[in-house]
């Protein structure tokens, strides 16, 4: 029996969202359907709900650390969704994944110094890698047959060749889907261990893996790959609280911690957001049953949409996602041109999703679409790409 309705409609409009309510300054219009930023249409369950609405009764937000109650919430959803034992002196709270990636970068490579990454991927790596003044270094990932790989070769030659100081990993991977596998995880590590490369993993997509496939934490790899790693996870993309400003970056190595943590204070940063703070100890405690609905329903948007492109838009390829609620999608039998495909999902679609060129320069003819939302919006999205496609 289902406990949880993914279906209503919820308007978001007018709340501050990001996704609903910028259309204007950020599109020049205010009539297209937003399937793009990563965050959900979905409302948290009410039982998570009542301990915020409990924590915001109080009254009092003053300033705010965590204690064992969120650790020990930590390291049992750790334990329970993902088999890995988190300590509780390895945890760092941040006000988000990227934050900590800039922080990470600052606290362990130098100016100039090279950052790899493997592009398409999530675009705010390269931002944040050429705003912090180092040098952006691709080992673009293979696409072949419908499908994503990583280039090995490449990968190592580009490390020795550009003196590569850190790896920022996406795992799972945004946008291309990939839940890499514990074999490909562990072939980047001895790579990165041999030439003594940091990395960062970026696992915050890890609650989301779909039916027959396992996401492999960096920390399974087992602990001689622990010296020079951090790895990024959040409740925020899981339960839909990225509004709330909280992270869990996880770092084993002592050394390592103390760099983060002393780069970390230089940026100001201390405690964390109270309401985050007990939004997150309720959605680990609380929220396993929601999740697992939640992917059962994103996993039928999945197949909509791809029964939909087969058989209405077989122009339109799906690249089958493992795991992620972002689906990426190649248009490059639709068009040759990245400006017709702007003009086809904006001002003919009304769509509002993400241009794969903002990923990586080799993708301009792709768009990530963010199949978070009930699946009557995905019908309605679909319905207005086959129009503007068709006429
Ligand atoms: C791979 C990846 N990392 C980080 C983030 C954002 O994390 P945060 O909001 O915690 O900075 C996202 C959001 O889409 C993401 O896809």
């Amino acid at each position: 029996m289902k406990n949880y309705d993914f279906d209503e409609i919820i308007d978001r409009k007018n709340t501050s969202s990001l996704k609903y309510d910028f259309g204007p300054e950020r599109k020049k219009r205010d009539d297209l359907l937003p399937l793009w930023v990563a965050d959900m249409d979905f409302r948290l369950p009410p039982e998570i709900i009542e301990d915020i609405e409990k924590r915001v009764r109080h009254g009092i937000f003053g300033y705010t650390d965590p204690k064992d109650d969120y650790r020990t919430a930590l390291r049992n959803w750790f334990l329970q969704r993902h088999g890995v034992v988190i300590k509780d002196n390895w945890n760092v709270i941040t006000p988000g994944v990227v934050y900590a990636i800039a922080t990470a970068i600052r606290a362990l490579t130098y100016e100039g110094d090279a950052v790899i990454i493997q592009q398409p991927v999530y675009y705010p790596f390269a931002e944040t890698i050429k705003l912090n003044g180092r040098k952006l270094v691709n080992n673009q990932l293979i696409y072949k047959d419908g499908r994503y790989e990583i280039d090995f070769e490449d990968f190592e030659n580009k490390i020795v060749s550009e003196n590569a100081k850190l790896f920022l990993l996406c795992s799972p991977h945004n946008p291309v889907g990939r839940v890499w596998t514990k074999e490909e995880l562990k072939r980047l590590a001895d790579i990165c261990k041999k030439h003594d490369v940091y990395v960062f993993a970026d696992e915050i997509h890890s609650d989301f893996i779909y039916r027959g496939v396992k996401h492999t934490s960096y920390l399974e790899l087992g602990e001689e790959y622990t010296e020079k790693l951090i790895i990024g996870t959040s409740p925020s993309k899981t339960f839909n609280i990225a509004g709330l400003q909280i992270a869990n970056i996880i770092i084993p190595n002592e050394e390592t911690r103390k760099s983060f943590l002393i780069h970390n204070e230089a940026a100001g940063y201390t405690q964390c957001n109270a309401i985050g703070l007990a939004a997150t100890i309720s959605a680990y405690t609380k929220g396993a049953e929601w999740l697992d609905e939640l992917i059962e329903y994103l996993e039928d948007n999945v197949t909509f949409l791809r029964e939909f492109l087969a058989e209405k838009l077989p122009k339109v390829r799906l690249i089958e996602p493992e795991g992620t609620y972002l689906v990426w999608l190649d248009f490059s039998d639709v068009t040759d041109s990245h400006k017709e495909l702007e003009k086809l999902i904006v001002d003919k679609a009304h769509l509002w999703l993400d241009s794969g060129i903002i990923f990586g320069k080799e993708t301009a003819l792709f768009e990530r679409i963010n199949i978070a939302c009930p699946r009557k919006v995905i019908a309605q999205a679909m319905d207005q790409l086959y129009e503007a496609i068709n006429n």
